[in-house]
């Protein structure tokens, strides 16, 4: 059920309106179904929990009371559209690290604290009536006790609460998460790709790692090396062989 809507006529695209509902299946999902009506680029759908929470991959994510769950609705050229994915993550580092979690970005979009997932992104791209849509979808384990994630996750897992002192309320994260994605996307509209990029390879502390990926073909491990101009995370193996990873699932060796 919705329980409210807000609007910020400071923003450029992003959060000018949020939808704010109780619960929902998946936020992602529900910013699906709006495409269908004519709505404005940047909307927020924001819900307090998930019964359907999706992740990367085909896997679930587990959405309980206390987490943050959003999906922002966009409309870039779809040139560069996966790696607007990618630059997303930036944001996301960006506030936790404001409400006190020195969090890193583990590529390709996963917010990390000491090599524990904190948040996560799932960006769709999708096309409703001939118009190409990118749904960014974003989930934060903010106010979450650990113990409310699913056993497998919690090794793996941490939630702001865990690891700050201070009470963050939902809305308080959101609407500085929401200022710094705005501001992105409109560095995303106005600049070139590759200067953006840069910055993410700054901000990526998968690249020096050695790393395990694994996708259709097989896996490899090496060093986590660079950002390649099309996104992807070059990786070189131990016979000095690059490999570029785009999509898999990818693990960070000690
Ligand atoms: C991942 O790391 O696997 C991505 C997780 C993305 C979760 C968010 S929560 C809001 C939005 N709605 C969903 O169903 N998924 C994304």
């Amino acid at each position: 059920m919705k329980v409210g809507e807000f609007h910020d006529s400071n923003r450029k695209i992003v959060g000018r309106t949020v939808l704010h509902h109780d619960v929902l299946e998946s936020t992602n999902e529900t910013a699906k179904e709006l495409l269908e009506t004519d709505i404005e680029e940047g909307l927020v759908v924001w819900a307090d929990r998930q019964v359907a929470g999706r992740g990367r991959q085909g896997r679930a994510w587990a959405s309980p009371a206390g987490g943050l769950y959003v999906s922002i609705i966009l409309r870039p050229k779809e040139a560069h559209a996966w790696i607007l994915g990618l630059l997303i993550g930036m944001p996301v580092v960006k506030a936790l690290r404001h409400f006190g979690v020195f969090a890193g970005l583990k590529y390709p979009n996963d917010a990390v604290y000491q090599g524990r997932k904190i948040a996560g992104l799932l960006c769709e791209g999708v096309y409703r009536r001939d118009v190409y849509h990118v749904v960014a979808g974003i989930g934060v384990n903010t106010n979450v006790d650990l113990d409310k994630l699913p056993p497998d996750v919690q090794p793996n897992a941490t939630t702001l609460k865990r690891e700050v002192n201070l009470f963050v309320a939902n809305d308080e994260f959101l609407d500085y998460l929401l200022n710094q994605v705005d501001d992105l996307y409109s560095r995303y509209r106005n600049t070139r790709v590759e200067f953006l990029l840069k910055d993410y390879r700054g901000q990526c502390t998968t690249i020096g790692k050695r790393v395990a990926a694994t996708t259709s073909k097989g896996k490899m491990t090496g060093r986590a090396y660079d950002i390649a101009a099309n996104g992807a995370l070059v990786i070189m193996d131990d016979a000095g062989g690059k490999h570029e990873f785009v999509e898999g699932s990818l693990e960070v060796l000690k």
